[in-house]
């Protein structure tokens, strides 16, 4: 699948701008004396016309530009009195900041060697960035709420049309695993995700400040609108949280596998409230739970799992059966802590190195089962999954939960540890900063 030849990456050496190759090598004059290839008209036209030529100098103009990083509690204190003007004001931000960080991972890809831009999933991501950044850098200056209108349906459009970009990158990285070491794909999957985020969060937050304020009914009293400030929460509970992610998850295995799964136990500081995207940590909380229900099941009834039946239905009915799943919650002066416990007899030692890699064969770490009910999974967690059902064979699993929860975690200066006991079960520790003060990871 990678012999025909794809110019769509790497058209001009990322550090200075030199005139694309003599067009002799694809152009239709010349095609006959070269190898057949089948380049589709668009993208030949694309990579080395004069017009391709000017775009990437466009691009070289943003790409060397550094990026504004922001903390959760810039964004905070930002959304808590809004006026028109600081409306304005943070869409002329948004306006300027994402095209930047878009060019810098256009560049990405630019740098990528050139077999690994045959692939067409991730010819499809590149395409689309190509396509966004258009957008957005030509997009002129928001002087009016009328204008932040415009610009909020513009960035909704591309929020939306960018959802398929996980799985397809995801599935284009798996692909390509012979072309590249696994630590530069590892090293390109997480600064995709990491900026991904970064993104997403700048344009949603435009967007719920902008509803927020065309929305009679919400209110900048804190304690009056459930401490919402556009997507973030000021009043996140961790003992909720865990609940919520517990009860879909829960309920999904009871009805895919007609079993009455674990229980999901809390315990510790579970009143403990702090202000975050909610999506973010339910992201990865569901994720962890979601390995712990599936890790115990099979552990302690391995034929439901590995058949999809349940053989002895009345023996399987009740959770009793199954060693309870602990969520233990701990606030510190800085952090909060979540520690997922399981006895689902733990990751194979052989599998452990891996984990944390979008690398590897999904086939060799088979640790994640996919959903196809994305009504009770969790809004981030469900969109993920959406597209990687539309975009992924079902005989593949991607098997980037993990990885990506890592991304969530950190995203905000937090991390995730998994250590795990082979035969017996893992401990999950997902720290999460509670003063909003760090900066967006974003290396
Ligand atoms: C993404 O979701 O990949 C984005 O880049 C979104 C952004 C264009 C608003």
């Amino acid at each position: 699948q990678y012999t025909s030849l794809h110019p769509n990456f790497r058209t001009v050496s990322p550090n200075h701008v030199t005139p694309p190759p003599p067009p002799t090598s694809i152009t239709s004059s010349t095609t006959q004396s070269l190898p057949q290839v089948s380049v589709k008209p668009i993208i030949q036209s694309r990579a080395y016309s004069p017009q391709h030529f000017y775009q990437n100098r466009i691009l070289d103009q943003y790409a060397s530009q550094p990026i504004t990083p922001i903390t959760l509690r810039q964004l905070i204190v930002f959304g808590r009195n809004l006026t028109e003007e600081r409306i304005v004001k943070s869409g002329n931000y948004v306006r300027s900041e994402l095209p930047i960080r878009i060019a810098h991972r256009i560049r990405d890809f630019q740098n990528l060697p050139f077999i690994v831009g045959t692939n067409p999933h991730l010819s499809m991501v590149y395409d689309l960035y190509w396509s966004a950044f258009e957008k957005l850098r030509k997009f002129p200056p928001v002087r009016t709420m009328e204008e932040n209108n415009e610009w909020c349906e513009t960035i909704k459009g591309l929020l939306k049309n960018h959802l398929v970009v996980i799985p397809k990158l995801a599935m284009g990285m798996m692909e390509c695993s012979e072309h590249l070491p696994g630590e530069q794909i590892d090293r390109f999957m997480n600064t995709m995700l990491r900026t991904r985020i970064s993104r997403r969060v700048l344009a949603e937050q435009q967007v719920a400040l902008t509803e927020n304020w065309h929305d009679p009914g919400y209110t900048y009293n804190q304690s009056e609108n459930d401490g919402w400030i556009g997507v973030i929460s000021t009043q996140c509970n961790a003992k909720e949280i865990v609940e919520k992610c517990a009860k879909m998850t829960i309920n999904f295995f009871k009805e895919y596998y007609d079993v009455e799964p674990p229980q999901v136990l809390t315990d510790g500081q579970v009143d403990t409230t702090f202000a975050y995207i909610p999506d973010h940590i339910e992201y990865i909380i569901y994720e962890l739970l979601k390995n712990s229900i599936k890790g115990v099941i099979e552990k302690h009834a391995p034929s439901i799992i590995s058949t999809s039946q349940s053989p002895s239905k009345q023996m399987l009915k009740s959770s009793q059966l199954f060693p309870p799943i602990t969520v233990t919650i701990c606030s510190g002066p800085t952090d909060i802590y979540f520690r997922v416990s399981d006895q689902g007899g733990g990751i194979p030692d052989k599998l452990y190195p891996y984990i944390w890699s979008f690398a590897s064969k999904s086939n060799d770490k088979k640790i994640l089962h996919k959903f196809t009910n994305f009504s009770k999974v969790p809004h981030m967690a469900a969109r993920v999954e959406e597209y990687e059902q539309q975009i992924v064979p079902p005989e593949l699993s991607l098997g980037i939960g993990l990885p990506m929860s890592k991304v969530y975690a950190e995203y905000w200066g937090g991390s995730l540890n998994i250590f795990s006991l082979d035969g017996y079960g893992v401990d999950a520790y997902v720290r999460i900063t509670k003063l909003g003060n760090q900066i967006e990871n974003l290396v």
